[in-house]
């Protein structure tokens, strides 16, 4: 499809889309299971590498969700549900959908358009988060908390207030699997864009100071490219106690060679138990094991 065309339907999709059906403007495209959305940014044209690339990203990230259960002594089987949250159109979404049934897999993103499609799609349950991601207000809790390439465009205090509010959702024992850029992305700042190769000073003085640096998009305040040190990132999720989370895979630009993954894991419930003691009445609380917190080991 010619950029131009494409660029008319995606100015089409965000302006009345929502009154079209929500298959209307995707298709099929050879080798990538179900259809592809004219609008989703991820894919970025027909020319096979693009299209390789599209299916590889995917293909890394279902491998990072598959590696990180087995951290814990787990698979694809023993996972009731999966939230993709910051799905867009489902790059990722529809290989969990063969992993998982679609029963199992629920999705989330702030864009409308994205999360109707994914629904009509892939047949499954959606929810629309908010901008502010402080304001994430997800009722349910999941087994698997998937974020891919989200904590890679917020600003650092954003990426706190996401981490704060998605720790919450995610099931005692769960995952919460999440995706940054390392400080090795500062070598090849032009695959981000010329005005972030000019911004390389700003990037470097950030995350020398204050281990992450953010520089938004032209023409944006609030979405960009964000680069953490690991020490940064392990702050950000040491900064609120509970529920409590332990890292349990780390992996240096383990998403497609690029973005580093972190797997943390929530605790297991406290279970209280009643012992004897001097005064009557006098509880102890007994943490599961994994309970505690502690650092996993790097690779
Ligand atoms: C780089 S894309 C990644 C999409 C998908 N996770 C993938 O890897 O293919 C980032 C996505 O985050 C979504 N997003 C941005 N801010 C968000 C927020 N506060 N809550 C949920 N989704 C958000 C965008 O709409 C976009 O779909």
């Amino acid at each position: 499809m010619h950029r131009w065309v494409r660029k008319a339907l995606c100015g089409v999709n965000r302006t009345v889309g929502r009154w079209l059906p929500a298959g209307a403007l995707s298709r099929t495209v050879p080798g990538i299971p179900g259809p592809v959305h004219v609008d989703d940014q991820m894919y970025r044209s027909d020319a096979p590498e693009h299209v390789r690339h599209y299916v590889e990203d995917a293909r890394s990230a279902m491998e990072n969700i598959e590696q990180s259960l087995g951290a814990v002594g787990r698979s694809f089987d023993d996972v009731r549900s999966c939230l993709d949250f910051a799905c867009g159109y489902g790059r990722v979404t529809r290989w969990l959908v063969r992993a998982l049934d679609p029963e199992r897999v629920i999705a989330a993103d702030l864009d409308r358009q994205a999360i109707r499609f994914c629904s009509h799609a892939f047949g499954i349950s959606t929810v629309r988060s908010p901008c502010d991601p402080a304001r994430v207000a997800i009722r349910d809790s999941y087994d698997v908390v998937f974020v891919g390439s989200l904590l890679t465009h917020l600003p650092v205090s954003e990426c706190a207030a996401a981490l704060r509010a998605l720790r919450g959702i995610v099931r005692p024992d769960g995952l919460l699997i999440f995706s940054t850029q390392g400080e090795s992305c500062l070598a090849h700042l032009d695959w981000y864009g010329p005005e972030f190769v000019a911004a390389a000073d700003e990037f470097r003085t950030g995350v020398r100071r204050d281990g992450a640096a953010f520089v938004p998009y032209r023409g944006r305040r609030d979405y960009g490219i964000t680069i953490f040190t690991p020490r940064a990132v392990e702050a950000l999720v040491e900064q609120d106690a509970e529920p409590a989370l332990r890292l349990v895979r780390f992996v240096e630009r383990g998403w497609d060679r690029h973005q580093d993954v972190w797997s943390y894991q929530r605790a297991a419930e406290s279970t209280v138990t009643r012992v004897r003691a001097g005064s009557p009445g006098a509880f102890a609380s007994a943490s599961a094991p994994g309970a505690a917190r502690s650092r996993g080991d790097r690779p």
